[in-house]
């Protein structure tokens, strides 16, 4: 049996994971990281790509902002189509001058990584039978297995980073937690082609065959997404068939302007709202996607597992900085003040922007629904005030603060 000894213990190297590790290394507060998967796998995980301002600074000061800072691109607004008619969220405009980059969260991930191993910071890829034990008391443990052999963590404290699946959040008693949910009545099927963008920002659109999203990666990479029943299999889908049906509920002069070309990645993802309530049990702090999930929407998850790491990095150095156990206690709360937001946003766009086959939100029958939510796309982008209201919560709401 290995016995390593470190303050944190991190679970899980994906973007939360990784930029917790750089944060707390920043702070001298010293940390490992234990992940089941290869990195090359965490790499293949075709993920989001718009960043807060908040994120795309917490990057720069993990300082893995060079890269994204010189091949992302800022995004000032971005278009909403309804049925084809466009208006655009002038996201600098509305909110005194602040933006979007779009980089894509594989690329921020391959940066961190880069950085901690540049760092020679411990991180055990394909690990397993990872566990957590003691969390509640004074020295939690974290046991594992590694390259054949086995490792016992002797810590003072446990970061959960290890997405909806993972072990952390499984650890704290079910009496502690609540679980918020609710699973939305279809998915996205997603395309990534090596195809120059139909557009220079992001196009969210409402049609009644169902919503698509025209997003990007660079000027000669796009990401596109449809919404599809969720019985529908990646398989039914050939190429030809999803540019045929995203030509039909994107603006006409957008369709006119898409370059079509074949998918170099395709898959369909479900579409939920969650949250765990508290975030945190004692010395075990839930992070990220293991605490909570967002309908992508809003562009909300990567971004929710951000503001996460700001709030424990600020907790735990803190802590260490004065001994002060009672900081380790505002962790959840100021945590969840900004995922609640986060997780409303995304609802109110979904609901907005997508087409419900069954029964829409408060069992209102589809047509009675979709009225509602006409009127209320007409209110929103036909007023500055709701604009303002979408833009600012688009670009990120403050992050909490300690004091
Ligand atoms: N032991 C070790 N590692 C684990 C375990 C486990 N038992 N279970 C899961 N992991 C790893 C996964 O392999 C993954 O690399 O934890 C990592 C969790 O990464 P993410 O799922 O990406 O979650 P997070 O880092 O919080 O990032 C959230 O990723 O899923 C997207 O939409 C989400 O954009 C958001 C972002
Ligand atoms: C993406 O580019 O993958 C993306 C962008 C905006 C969203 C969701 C996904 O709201």
């Amino acid at each position: 049996m290995n016995t390593i000894q470190t303050q944190v213990a991190i679970i899980g190297a994906g973007p939360s994971g990784l930029l917790l590790g750089q944060l707390l290394n920043k702070q001298g507060i010293s940390n490992i990281i234990v992940e089941r998967a290869t990195g090359d796998y965490v790499l293949g995980r075709i993920r989001a790509g718009i960043l807060e301002t908040g994120f795309a600074n917490l990057c720069r000061e993990a300082g893995a902002g060079e890269r994204m800072d010189a091949e992302g691109e800022v995004h000032q607004g971005f278009l909403v189509s309804i049925e084809g008619k466009e208006t655009r969220i002038d996201l600098s405009d509305l909110t005194g001058g602040k933006a979007v980059m779009c980089y894509g969260q594989v690329e921020i991930t391959r940066d961190l990584m880069d950085l901690r191993q540049a760092g020679d910071l411990p991180t055990y890829y394909e690990s397993s039978n990872v566990e957590v034990s003691n969390p509640e008391g004074a020295k939690p443990g974290l046991s594992f297995e590694h390259n054949g052999e086995s490792y016992q963590v002797e810590c003072d404290f446990i970061a959960g980073c290890d997405g909806f699946h993972g072990v952390s959040r499984k650890s704290i008693p079910a009496e502690i937690i609540t679980e918020h949910e609710r699973v939305y009545p279809f998915g996205w099927l997603g395309v990534l082609s090596e195809t120059p963008p139909v557009d220079d920002e992001l196009i969210y659109c409402k049609h009644e065959r169902g919503f698509a999203l025209c997003s990007m990666r660079s000027q000669t990479r796009s990401r596109y997404y449809l919404q599809v029943p969720l019985t529908d299999k990646v398989e039914d889908w050939s190429d030809d068939a999803f540019w045929d049906e995203l030509k039909k509920r994107i603006p006409p002069k957008a369709a006119e302007r898409l370059v079509t070309g074949p998918s170099i990645e395709k898959s369909i993802a479900p579409l939920r709202s969650f949250v765990c309530e508290p975030m945190q049990y004692r010395n075990l702090f839930l992070v990220g996607d293991a605490a909570h999930i967002v309908p992508p929407t809003g562009a909300k998850g990567l971004n929710l597992a951000a503001s996460d790491v700001d709030a424990l990095s600020k907790v735990l150095q803190r802590f260490y900085e004065t001994g002060d156990r009672s900081v380790l206690e505002k962790y959840s709360p100021m945590a969840l003040a900004r995922v609640w937001h986060g997780e409303r946003f995304s609802w109110w766009m979904t609901n907005m922007l997508h087409q419900f086959p069954d029964l829409g939100v408060d069992g209102l029958d589809p047509e009675t629904f979709d009225r509602f939510m006409r009127s209320q796309a007409e209110y929103y982008l036909g007023t500055e005030h709701g604009r303002r209201m979408i833009a600012e919560q688009y670009v990120g709401l403050p992050y909490s603060s300690l004091d």
